[in-house]
């Protein structure tokens, strides 16, 4: 069973009582529409910590107007990461091992315990306190709260949009948000931020948040949107944060198709022949790693890149194949300041080698890191 938690004051609880236990937590921030990429990343979590959070939350900071919903076939893809005998043990009296609470719809056969029948809305409690009480009460399977322990390593956090934005009318106009909004200048406008400025504001926002939310001990991002994990560590280092710390930031490789195609949810709006199309953005890539290797300078390593792009505009041209592609960037830059690299590139140079087309209307991005990781 995976818990969902939805208010800011049962995630509290929660992760005070992990502190109490001495439960180390990890967290993977998403927006569910989950595929073996996310999957990964979870996995990586509860393989390394007694705790995941998984948060699943769509976050309007980003502009990202027609999300898919699919909180139930993402919990369903979720379970298939947990042994299937964790399941919580029921109306039991409680002990450390056993504290599953089932939500406060379901019936329970056990007399409340006074003091601990939580509601979803009530207000602040003194956590470390209570959560130690309820779990050596006998028979303090009653409320809506989720403890942590070995049955449920993985937990949900699912807030409504009010939760993550608290303000009254903060999300009213994106565009002049009033309230806190973080940018990491120089980092969020280039390459995917430069032609939406927004985006990664959006991004450092909803994750400063969640990170307060949550208060991780690590955190898991995808090698995918690498200017995404790169730009939160140097967030988490700029703003002195420690929940998670810079360094347990964890960037984990990019889970690809049998073609090498990054997964993606976007790739499901692709059609057959534009499916086809679609991996000639990692073949262009590693055109440029080929060269890298060999030691070479950033220009050459993108003009590299672009030109398996050409050839394949070429090809669905003399074959007729009904795509289009088109080419939005290739970049070669530094992964601590971003900078453009174009000269010499020694090997052994820590860069990353990202790139972006247009495969239709779909657009695909992908990369590479090259000397590190
Ligand atoms: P989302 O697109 O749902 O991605 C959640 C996490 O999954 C990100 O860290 C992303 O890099 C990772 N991911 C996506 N595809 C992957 C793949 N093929 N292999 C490995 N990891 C992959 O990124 C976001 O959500 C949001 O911006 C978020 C960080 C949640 C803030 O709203």
């Amino acid at each position: 069973h995976i818990p969902v938690i939805r208010s800011l004051a049962q995630l509290r609880r929660w992760r005070a009582a992990a502190r109490e236990r001495g439960l180390e937590v990890g967290v993977v921030p998403t927006m569910g529409a989950l595929h073996q990429g996310h999957l990964d990343l979870v996995k990586a979590s509860l393989a390394r910590h007694p705790l995941t959070v998984m948060t699943l939350f769509v976050n309007p900071m980003q502009d990202l107007d027609k999300y898919p919903r699919t909180l139930e076939s993402d919990l369903d893809l979720l379970r298939t990461l947990l042994p299937s005998g964790s399941r919580p043990l029921r109306g039991l009296g409680i002990s450390e091992n056993d504290s599953f609470r089932p939500p406060h719809s379901e019936t329970t056969t056990e007399p409340p315990v006074r003091g601990l029948g939580v509601s979803e809305d009530e207000g602040f409690r003194p956590a470390a306190s209570h959560a130690g009480n309820r779990a050596d009460a006998p028979g303090a399977g009653v409320g809506s709260e989720f403890i942590p322990s070995s049955q449920t390593p993985l937990v949900v956090f699912n807030p409504a949009p009010d939760v993550m934005y608290p303000l009254k009318g903060e999300l009213q106009d994106l565009t002049r948000h009033r309230g806190v909004s973080v940018d990491v200048r120089g980092y969020g406008d280039v390459m995917e931020g430069a032609s939406r400025p927004q985006f990664f504001r959006g991004v450092a926002t909803v994750c400063t948040k969640l990170f307060n939310a949550v208060e991780p001990d690590h955190a898991y991002f995808g090698q995918k949107d690498i200017q995404q994990a790169l730009l939160l560590r140097i967030m988490l280092t700029d703003l002195l944060m420690a929940h998670p710390s810079p360094d347990h930031l964890h960037i984990l490789p990019t889970t690809r198709a049998e073609d090498n195609l990054a997964l993606s949810s976007r790739n499901a709006y692709l059609d057959p022949a534009e499916r086809a199309v679609a991996p000639v953005l990692h073949r262009a890539l590693s055109a440029a790693r080929d060269l890298y290797t060999e030691g070479s300078t950033g220009e050459e390593m993108l003009a590299a890149a672009t030109q398996v792009v050409l050839d394949e505009q070429t090809r669905i041209l003399d074959e007729k194949v009904p795509a289009e592609l088109k080419l939005d960037y290739f970049e070669v830059f530094d992964k601590d300041t971003f900078e453009p690299v174009r000269g010499e590139v020694k090997p052994g140079t820590p860069v990353v080698l990202a790139g972006a087309v247009w495969v239709g209307r779909t657009r695909l991005i992908d990369n590479l890191l090259l000397g590190w990781d």
